[in-house]
């Protein structure tokens, strides 16, 4: 039952209940329609509508959105809701999104939690309210406060909501409160949609246009609703809400709306294996190896989950440099409002720094994130053996480096596991928990227990180079510096990235992180790179030339006072004099040429990913593309893309490229399966394959 019925004298109960976050799906539609005439024929003086479980209402179910609208559509039965004879009042408690939003606001009282979370976060799957929202809202609390909501998805608490006129009240038990509401007050409560809209003037709304386009670029959704609420402060409640309604359903089917509700369900489906029972090794204390930028936001992330921490360095200067780098985040942290003084003494209370070992004998885990050499790493790795429970699990951070190898000299190599954080790891939500050969079920459950903890979106990976975000980056940066070599440059490059929708394009990517980490990587392949294929050298003589990047000023671009990125003709030269030694015709590629170029490379790549084994599915690839190399989220992630494009075409595209390089070019596996069988990647199964 989504809805339940309940009288009380001439109270009436209603209470959505569709666990676990009452998303309202056909049957609570139908459950409230019933509702109303129910109360109305029961006579009620009012009903209290509430939420069972956690949420009020978690918004429209996004399950159903694939397929035809089924009636009753939502706009009606809240449109029924505020014209019942009855009052309504919505009692809110935890999350009261989207269609619950919507319903609460044709609710003619309104009372919740100070805690809960009220907003109308549509625009962040790729549409916009369907059932009044962009109307009622600026009705009941104006222009601006709905355009701050609105366009940006962003949530409200129940105290803010107060605040602003969203709800009468706050009480922490709003059915209790709203039994003891006055009745004759009740009854003169206007409903919202018989209200005025708030208006704004233009120029409100075309900063509100600048500002969405700055912050969600490239994203529809986001326009179209401040669209509707310009037409709010000319409509009718019936016309707006028309209009509305067409948006929504034209912006759903969208290939946006589609992509943003694919990385939505592929997040929620990022957990533990359900093959993976083991009992994970206890988190309550954890060793981190390193005091570094990483070690220190992994550190802070694991302070933040309440774990007790204990940092190793190597030496006493290496504990003062560890200490001042958590201090630096804690501080930040405190800056930003994140944290108060108390949470910040409490975080450092629960942090040891120290260059002996012999400090994390009682963790169960430890977090290797020292210095990128196999050597270093055995040693740290020895000393870990040596000091911790013999149950305790040991990861590394590493990127690149093969896990196995880590792992061999061990006692007992199944502890050993990759838990692959990005930089800030306080912030990143991306962990990819890498399986070794001899890993044990144990230590990935262990890392799948972390993430959850930590709050984090975890990706199994198997063993290879860069594993599986940082392999297909690689393979980007050579279809990138290809392109660079034979007829662009690093910014009209760049810029076509970030028009496609990337966050930031391949090169100022690498000037922020350092080049010298790619040239080290280029040094440690140089023995196993194939000799037949084609190596660009551009890269190698920007690190020769000591153009690292941001932190000397000087990389692809030039920062001049360690400000923002400017062009550098030199660069320009730098690249036309190789492709003169390498007695090249260049080329001229336009933006849409680098970009398929890139992207099919990427494509490509992560197609063998899958074959291989290394990503166990096409939807956890999305989600490594999308929260750790600012792939565009709402084109749903590298490999969502690249069944937008479809695999035949892929495969086609591919074998024209091959004319130029046969070996760079050369189709996967996976690609070809897909293009045969009329598969997306998203449905390609390796087991099925392997039946074939
Ligand atoms: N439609 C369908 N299912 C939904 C849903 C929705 N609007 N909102 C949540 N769910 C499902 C999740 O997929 C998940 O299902 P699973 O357990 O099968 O994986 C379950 O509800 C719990 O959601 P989860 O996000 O894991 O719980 P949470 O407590 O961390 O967060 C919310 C709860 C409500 C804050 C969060 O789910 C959310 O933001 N939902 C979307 C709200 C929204 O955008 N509404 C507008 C829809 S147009």
């Amino acid at each position: 039952m989504a809805v339940t019925c309940r009288k009380d004298g001439i109270y009436g109960y209603v209470t959505l209940d569709n666990p676990p976050v009452n998303a309202i799906g056909h049957a609570t539609r139908q459950g409230l329609l019933d509702a109303v005439i129910w109360a109305e024929r029961e006579g009620l003086e009012r009903v209290i509508l509430s939420g069972a479980g956690r949420a009020f209402a978690a918004g429209a179910d996004a399950r159903e959105f694939d397929a035809p609208p089924a009636e009753p559509h939502l706009p009606d039965v809240l449109n029924r809701i505020e014209a019942s004879t009855v009052p309504w009042i919505a009692a809110v408690h935890g999350a009261c999104l989207g269609g619950g939003a919507e319903l609460m606001l044709a609710c003619r009282y309104r009372v919740a939690t100070p805690d809960a979370q009220i907003g109308l976060p549509e625009v962040t799957l790729g549409v916009v309210p369907g059932a009044g929202g962009t109307q009622r809202l600026p009705r009941l609390v104006g222009m601006q406060q709905a355009l701050a909501m609105i366009p940006t998805g962003k949530p409200v608490s129940g105290a803010e909501a107060k605040r602003i006129g969203l709800v009468q009240e706050v009480d922490a038990d709003p059915v209790g409160f709203a039994e003891m509401t006055n009745g004759e007050w009740l009854g003169m409560a206007v409903p919202v949609g018989e209200l005025n809209s708030g208006e704004a003037a233009p120029e409100v709304f075309a900063a509100a246009r600048d500002e969405a386009g700055r912050r969600m670029r490239g994203q529809i959704a986001p326009q179209r609703a401040i669209d509707l609420l310009e037409l709010a402060q000319t409509a009718s409640l019936a016309q707006g809400m028309a209009e509305e309604r067409a948006v929504f359903l034209e912006l759903r089917q969208g290939s946006q709306a589609r992509a943003l509700r694919h990385v939505f369900f592929a997040e929620r489906a990022a957990r533990a294996p359900d093959w993976l029972t083991a009992e994970p090794a206890a988190l309550d204390h954890v060793a981190v190896v390193g005091g570094g930028t990483m070690g220190a936001g992994i550190a802070y992330a694991l302070l933040n989950a309440g774990m007790t921490v204990t940092l190793l360095e190597t030496d006493a200067e290496g504990v003062t440099r560890a200490r001042a780098n958590i201090d630096k985040i804690v501080d930040a942290s405190v800056k930003r409002g994140l944290i108060d003084a108390a949470g910040a003494a409490d975080r450092r209370a629960r942090l040891t720094v120290s260059a002996d070992y012999s400090a994390a004998a009682g963790a169960g885990l430890a977090i290797e994130a020292a210095f990128e050499s196999l050597e270093v790493k055995a040693q740290v790795f020895a000393k870990l053996q040596d000091a911790l429970p013999a149950g305790a699990m040991l990861a590394t951070n590493t990127s690149y480096l093969d896990i196995d190898t880590i792992a061999a000299p061990l006692a007992d190599p199944s502890r050993v596991l990759g838990l692959h954080f990005f930089a800030p790891a306080h912030i990143m939500k991306l962990l990819e928990i890498v399986r070794g050969k001899a890993s044990s079920d144990r230590a990935l459950a262990t890392g799948f227990a972390l993430a959850k903890r930590l709050r984090k979106i975890p990706v199994l990976a198997g063993v290879c180079d860069g594993f599986i975000g940082n392999r297909i980056l690689m393979r980007l940066r050579e279809a990138a510096d290809t392109v660079l070599m034979d007829g662009t440059t690093p910014w009209d490059l760049d810029e076509a990235m970030v028009d496609f929708g990337y966050a930031m394009g391949p090169y100022e990517t690498q000037d922020l992180s350092g080049l010298d980490i790619a040239y080290a990587n280029r040094r440690r392949q140089d023995a196993t790179r194939d000799p037949a294929r084609r190596y660009i050298p551009i890269a190698d003589r920007m690190v020769q030339e000591g153009r690292l990047g941001r932190k000397v000023g000087v990389g692809w671009y030039r920062y001049p006072g360690g400000g923002g990125k400017v062009v550098d003709p030199l660069i320009d030269d730098l690249v036309r004099e190789e492709a003169h030694f390498a007695k090249l015709t260049r080329t001229e590629y336009d933006a849409p040429e680098i970009t398929r170029r890139l992207l099919l490379a990427a494509i490509n790549e992560a197609a063998d990913i899958l074959n291989e084994g290394i990503a166990q599915s096409a939807a956890d690839i999305d989600l490594v593309t999308v929260h750790g190399y600012g792939f565009p989220r709402w084109r749903g992630g590298l490999m969502h893309y690249a069944d937008t494009l479809g695999a035949a075409e892929i495969l086609s595209q591919l074998r024209a490229l091959q004319a130029e390089d046969a070996l760079v070019w050369k189709p996967s596996p996976v690609i070809e399966a897909c293009a045969a069988q009329g598969l997306t990647l998203a449905q390609w199964r390796r087991e099925a394959a392997a039946d074939n």
